[in-house]
């Protein structure tokens, strides 16, 4: 028989309609005689009332139904006796009275609870996620992703952009994570790399004249996970001809825009906020700066200089900085809760944390004021804008990591404190960036963004062959930058949610970029040889940019990992505990690739 309704479809004008749905058994309820089942599918529950009455062949099969069975139920809409109408459901007015009910299939049960609290592990969960996604919560959120994807292509098509697709099975593209690396049978030894980002093909999209770009692209980076890292993920992927960062930015607030006017019910304020990258990192110690509440970092570092305590003075001498935080509320702190604040920070590289707490009256509390004039006490309290009753924290070290440890402080005291509003959207554009880091690790420039970010006036300012400026103690062993970048970030509360770049579409520039890179000729020729041609071709200015799809939806449906808002996610661990990826290859399938593997335990 043909189900002629959905689960979530029927009201009380449906009165007297014989219907044929089909589901899952959500709950059975007996009781005695009469059984009653909420027959369940993605688009709802519709109670079944199973009466002898009406259908004692019903009631016997109703008997042996145990919950996600999968049912198809015939029977007549009825209006539910008065008193026991669910205002909380959609279909809660009326009921099913069953004329017959067809087992189409068993099922164990479930290892886990499908509703009510879920106390199960996300191992258990992500094993069984066929049974994860029936829970509604996992539904709602998938519903909504799909929803939202269905939005963007709508606006993005009415914006004259193209939906192109860009191959999987590719040339390595540097967005600065390890590759995935996929054999090659026909070529031994041979290798295509899966993208990390489809940035050179849309680039090349540009030269080739479809001036408005976009997909929802597979992305794939083997990289340390985080909450909102995955291995493979998804982007809105854009580029643009023709446009400069303003125009491009300007397109993407008004897309961000249309997403939340429609699922959260709320209007973006735009033009949406910008910050510079350098102002970014002083007052927030980082780039995708959470804007929802205030604790900002302020630098001290000459008036530290000032002062007897070794720590400060030998940091700035060293080249360092120092800066701190004006903490309310935390004058109460003990011994304890201060150490446990400095164990926060050094998770970050910092050697310690510096503080003076100013009590209701104004003394000064702390282990390290003997190091300080009160004149100078006052004038650090006046530089952070800390009143009576806070605290004062510093950090004294490389610049690096004295942000890093504030930037983390900021958002554990933040969270702690209760200063931050669950309820905001926060959005701030970081833009600025440089295009170049010195990468202290390696002894060599590395692009901040991606080396075919364009800088910014679309050319350097040093001189070309210049030899590179060092770092600040004459070494390049510090945090130094190098040139601006015609660069922006998207910043939702603090996560990252896009970035994009004007590109570089000259190739001399591009040629400049590499070597500053200390990407020799014969290797840019080697890896991105079909880029530089394809700028010799009259290739169009373009810039775009990426959104973080599972990032977005992720803070739309206010979960806590980007996992909750993929169908089938790996683990922290980077595996799929549904299938068993990864998995050992067979010897023939070795052979064909021409690979042997040698593992070492
Ligand atoms: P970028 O590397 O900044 O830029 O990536 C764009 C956005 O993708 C999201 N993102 C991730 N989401 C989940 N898991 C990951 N491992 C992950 N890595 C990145 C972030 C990020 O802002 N080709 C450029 C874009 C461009 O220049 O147009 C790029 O990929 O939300
Ligand atoms: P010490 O001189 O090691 O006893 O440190 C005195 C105080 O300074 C302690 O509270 C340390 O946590 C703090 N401290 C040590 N190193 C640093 C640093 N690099 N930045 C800020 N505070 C520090």
């Amino acid at each position: 028989m043909k189900k002629t309704h959905d689960c979530g479809e029927l009201r009380g004008t449906d009165k007297g309609k014989t219907v044929v749905l089909k589901g899952w058994a959500d709950t059975r309820r007996d009781h005695g005689g009469l059984i009653f089942i909420d027959l369940r599918d993605r688009r709802g529950l519709t109670q079944i009332a199973v009466n002898p009455a009406v259908s004692q062949s019903a009631l016997e099969i109703a008997q042996e139904v145990r919950p996600e069975f999968v049912l198809e139920v015939t029977g007549k809409v009825s209006q539910r006796p008065d008193g026991t109408v669910n205002k909380n459901l959609a279909t809660g007015e009326i009921e099913i009275l069953a004329e017959g009910i067809t087992i189409l299939n068993k099922s164990k049960t479930p290892p886990f609870p499908l509703h009510g609290a879920d106390d199960s592990t996300e191992a258990l969960r992500l094993k069984y996620r066929y049974l994860d996604l029936r829970r509604p919560e996992m539904r709602d959120k998938i519903l909504l992703r799909s929803a939202i994807v269905k939005n963007i292509r709508n606006f993005l098509d009415a914006n004259g952009f193209l939906d192109i697709e860009t191959p999987i099975l590719t040339k390595s593209t540097p967005e600065g994570a390890r590759d995935y690396l996929v054999p090659s049978r026909l070529y031994p030894g041979k290798f295509f790399a899966l993208p990390q980002s489809p940035q050179l093909f849309k680039q090349i999209l540009m030269a080739a004249g479809f001036e408005r770009y976009y997909q929802i692209a597979r992305c794939f980076r083997d990289e340390d996970l985080r909450a909102d890292r995955q291995p493979e993920f998804t982007q809105v992927d854009i580029e643009t001809s023709f446009m400069t960062s303003d125009e491009i930015m300007a397109v993407v607030e008004e897309l961000i825009a249309g997403v939340w006017r429609e699922f959260k019910g709320k209007e973006i304020q735009l033009p949406i906020r910008r910050m510079t990258w350098a102002d970014a990192m002083l007052k927030y110690g980082k780039d995708a700066p959470d804007t929802r509440f205030g604790l900002l970092i302020s630098d001290v570092t000459d008036l530290a200089q000032k002062s007897s305590f070794n720590v400060f003075t030998g940091a700035a001498q060293k080249g360092g900085v120092v800066r701190g935080i004006a903490v309310p509320g935390t004058t109460e702190y003990s011994r304890k809760d201060m150490d446990d604040l400095t164990e926060e920070v050094k998770i970050h590289g910092a050697k310690g944390l510096a503080w003076i707490k100013i009590s209701a009256s104004g003394e000064y509390v702390s282990p390290i004021t003997k190091f300080f004039t009160p004149e100078l006490i006052a004038s650090l309290k006046e530089r952070l804008g800390a009143k009576n009753g806070d605290t004062m924290m510093f950090l004294a070290d490389e610049e690096k990591i004295v942000c890093a440890g504030l930037a983390h402080l900021r958002l554990v005291l933040g969270k702690k404190l209760g200063m931050i509003d669950d309820k905001k959207d926060e959005f701030v554009w970081v833009h600025d960036f440089p295009l170049l880091e010195w990468s202290v690790e390696d002894k060599r420039w590395v692009a901040l963004h991606h080396p075919f970010t364009a800088p910014v006036g679309a050319k350097l300012s040093r001189p070309a062959g210049s030899p590179p400026p060092v770092g600040k103690d004459g070494n390049a062993n510090m945090w130094t930058t190098l040139e601006t970048a015609d660069a922006y970030d998207i910043v939702l509360n603090g996560t990252e949610i896009g970035g994009g770049s004007v590109r570089i579409f000259h190739s001399d520039l591009q040629k400049e970029v590499f070597n500053l890179l200390g990407i020799g000729e014969e290797e840019a020729r080697q890896k991105f040889g079909f880029l530089l041609e394809a700028l010799e071709f009259g290739c169009p200015p373009h810039g775009g940019l990426a959104l973080g799809l599972d990032r977005l939806v992720m803070i739309l449906t206010g979960s806590s990992s980007i996992r909750e808002v993929i169908a089938f996610p790996k683990t922290q661990r980077a595996i799929d505990m549904m299938t068993d990826a990864p998995s050992d290859a067979t010897a023939q399938q070795l052979k064909e690739v021409s690979l042997k593997v040698t593992v070492q335990k």
